[in-house]
């Protein structure tokens, strides 16, 4: 078989890489080692960027996410008690996030994809990715049993941070930043109405705790827990009273529910550069993972692949490989401008494992100037809703 561009992962990455080709007429075939419903109900991601939704609004998926996503104009920063609130609106000239699943998003461009009769190689094993360097690479996998090889003009390695892609390139050719947090997060998802209209990221001395939402009648909620911890220790009784007490605020509560889906994500950060080896071009989590807090991860990887996109598109409209040279840098500026972001706000609300009183008082000190000082707002603000950089 042969395609323009192979795309290796189906998450949000690798899903809007093939929309946005298909847009500029440009053939793509996208491969998955997962299942299609497995993919489709993986719970993660949450919190859209303005140009995150703008981009989906733009390029005609935005229709679900209009109608069923929530628009925020703020977040409450809760500590001592008390809420302080960030308000995006007003600091950045209105602008917002939008409340939108990320498994909402795959099940839309799945859908757009499939409706338009292009494929997605769903339970591919074995994916493997040969002659980098050369003008006609190609990927070769199983698939119901049965040995197949793409050749391409370009692999795009969008499969996230534990696929092919990366380890793909030889050693030696990329350098590697990383950065382990000596915690984790534990998430649930509960039928209960959220008990508050805007996200609220709670400092305690228990540890960090986030309430956000999915819908007016689902919430999702985050606890810090040791790094180590295991799910099978958290009842859901247990889990509920954690979140009470560290969320706890004068004259509020936290209304509790059944627990639909729980889980422990480990935090890092990571990044490689550059993020090309030849005709290869890594986007999203393959290339770079954010902690969680400040809800970076997807939005990065929905950037990379607008960045590709154009990339590709002007490659194939004159052979011009400019912009496809000036990928990596293009999409690194904005990367590390999030992995500061989300290693501030983790640093900020996380309660370290020998921290002392000294380091709570600095982390207090620097949350009430975050919440006093304009400047300071203003830099929460217009990290949360995604930097536009002005030159
Ligand atoms: P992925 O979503 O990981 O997709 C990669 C795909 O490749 C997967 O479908 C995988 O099955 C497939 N794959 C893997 N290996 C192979 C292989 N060998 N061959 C073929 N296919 C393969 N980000 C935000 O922006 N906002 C948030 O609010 C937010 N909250 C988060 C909360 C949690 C608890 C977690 C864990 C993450 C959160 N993130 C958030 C991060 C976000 O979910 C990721 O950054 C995002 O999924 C990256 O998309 P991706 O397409 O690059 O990778
Ligand atoms: C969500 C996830 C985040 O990492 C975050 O900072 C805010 C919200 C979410 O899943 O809703």
């Amino acid at each position: 078989m042969r395609t323009q561009v192979a795309i290796i992962g189906a998450g949000p990455a690798g899903l809007m890489l093939a929309h946005l080709l298909s847009l500029e007429g440009i053939e793509s075939m996208v491969i998955e080692s997962r299942a299609r419903g497995y993919v489709a109900h993986r719970v993660r991601a949450g919190v859209l960027e303005q140009a995150s939704a703008d981009l989906l609004d733009s390029t005609g998926v935005g229709a679900r996410m209009r109608s069923e996503g929530l628009v925020h104009h703020g977040i409450e920063l809760r500590f001592g008690g008390r809420d302080h609130r960030i308000d995006f609106g007003a600091l950045t000239g209105g602008r917002g996030i939008t409340v939108y699943g990320q498994q909402e998003i795959v099940k839309d461009l799945i859908a757009i994809r499939l409706s338009a009769g292009h494929p997605i190689l769903f339970e591919a094993s074995d994916v493997r990715l040969h002659d980098l360097k050369s003008e006609r690479p190609s990927v070769t996998f199983l698939l119901d049993g049965a040995s197949m090889t793409i050749e391409c003009d370009i692999i795009a390695g969008c499969d996230g941070f534990h696929g092919v892609s990366r380890d793909s390139i030889p050693a030696g050719v990329l350098t590697t930043y990383e950065r382990k947090y000596p915690f984790s997060w534990l998430g649930i998802l509960a039928g209960v109405a959220p008990s508050s209209e805007e996200l609220i990221y709670s400092y305690h001395e228990r540890g960090f705790a986030l309430l956000s939402m999915r819908s007016p009648t689902v919430s999702r909620l985050y606890l810090q827990v040791p790094a180590d911890e295991r799910i099978g220790d958290w009842s859901d009784a247990r889990i509920w009273t954690e979140l009470q007490t560290r969320l706890a605020a004068d004259g509020w509560s936290l209304a509790d529910g059944p627990v639909t889906e729980k889980g422990i994500s480990a935090m890092r950060s990571f990044v490689v550069e550059p993020m090309q080896f030849g005709r290869l071009f890594l986007s999203g989590d393959a290339a770079h993972i954010v902690p969680p807090t400040g809800a970076k991860g997807m939005n990065l990887a929905l950037r990379d692949v607008s960045i590709l996109a154009d990339a590709v598109a002007s490659f194939y409209k004159g052979g011009d490989t400019r912009l496809l040279n000036e990928y990596s840098s293009s999409c690194l500026r904005r990367v590390w401008r999030a992995h500061h972001f989300s290693w501030w706000m983790t640093s900020m609300l996380h309660r370290f494992p020998n921290s002392d009183a000294y380091q709570t008082r600095l982390q207090l000190a620097q949350l009430a100037y975050t919440v006093d000082s304009r400047a300071a707002s203003t830099s929460l603000a217009e990290n949360y809703v995604g930097y536009e950089w002005t030159t």
